[in-house]
């Protein structure tokens, strides 16, 4: 196991437990900020500047400004460096974070983190269990109400993470969670994906994060000849679809062998599409 490693924007590298954050920052009071998880492999972090852009995003959601892009780098470059000088394994979570500030007001804080890949998430990689739990609202509703900050990648993931251990506590490893109009949303931190043929399918986008791994997975998909699909999905077919994952940039593609405790099958071409995953982008 390698120490986590902290940079602040000018590239310079802290000890993990180096106090870098107020308590009055409204990221701590309030969970007020946005955040970016991402894989390193390598040393190369994969789809860095959608990673960028959909913080950038994010912060809009949330009004306030995060430093433009380019001001991140040397905080990435650090930790990247500092990772390999640590003999860190291949792969390395890389995580961006951005909060609104101190109470009283000034500029965002801003930090990289880099650590390992968390050992629950390697071995989710070879197949999850998960619940499907009601999420309190439908996507189309929260799509048109900006201030529940539809698709922003906020700090703000206590429900989510409390879903998780109630999953975990019906001897699950995850959820998937569902609306009150019946269609399948997202899970706490991933995409839900189904494979039936040769197409793959995802809930449309409305209220839940635009996922990067899902659109990588479509985009090298669809050259290898597999059809995709937005739209909705009903329960049902996590179980009767030839293949059901979850997705998420530093899970990958992991199948899901279990549904509310029904044991599904493992498509045989999960092989293949997390191999259309690894892969460079064109
Ligand atoms: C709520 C939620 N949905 C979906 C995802 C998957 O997004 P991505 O593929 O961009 O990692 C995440 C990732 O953490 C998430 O938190």
């Amino acid at each position: 196991m390698t120490d986590t490693i902290i940079a602040t924007l000018d590239g310079q590298l802290h000890r993990a437990d180096e106090p870098l954050l107020r308590p009055d920052d409204l990221g701590v009071l309030r969970g007020d900020g946005v955040f970016e998880t991402t894989l390193a492999v390598d040393g190369i972090p994969r789809d860095l500047t959608e990673h960028l852009e959909r913080l950038t995003t994010s912060a809009k959601l949330l009004d306030f400004d995060v430093p433009a892009e380019l001001a991140w780098r040397p905080a990435i470059d650090a930790v990247l460096k500092a990772w390999k000088g640590a003999e860190g394994g291949s792969e390395m979570t890389l995580r961006l974070m951005a909060t609104r500030g101190a109470e009283a007001g000034g500029e965002p804080t801003t930090l990289v983190i880099g650590s390992d890949v968390a050992a629950a998430t390697l071995q989710q990689r070879a197949g999850v269990r998960v619940r499907v739990l009601q999420r309190g609202f439908a996507g189309p509703d929260v799509a048109a109400m900006p201030w529940l900050l539809p698709g922003a990648k906020t700090l703000s993931y206590a429900v989510n993470m409390a879903a998780v251990r109630h999953a975990k506590s019906c001897g699950d490893d995850d959820v998937m969670f569902v609306g009150t109009d019946g269609l399948m949303l997202e899970g706490p931190t991933s995409t839900l994906i189904l494979a039936e043929g040769d197409t793959l399918s995802t809930p449309r986008r409305d209220g839940i994060l635009d996922g990067i791994t899902v659109r990588r997975l479509f985009a090298a998909a669809e050259q290898a000849g597999w059809r995709t699909a937005y739209g909705d999905i009903a329960p049902e077919r996590l179980l009767s679809a030839d293949g059901a994952f979850v997705a998420s940039s530093v899970r990958m593609l992991s199948p899901i062998v279990a549904v509310d405790g029904t044991a599904r099958a493992v498509s045989e071409r999960t092989g293949e599409l997390q191999e259309l995953l690894r892969r460079d982008p064109a």
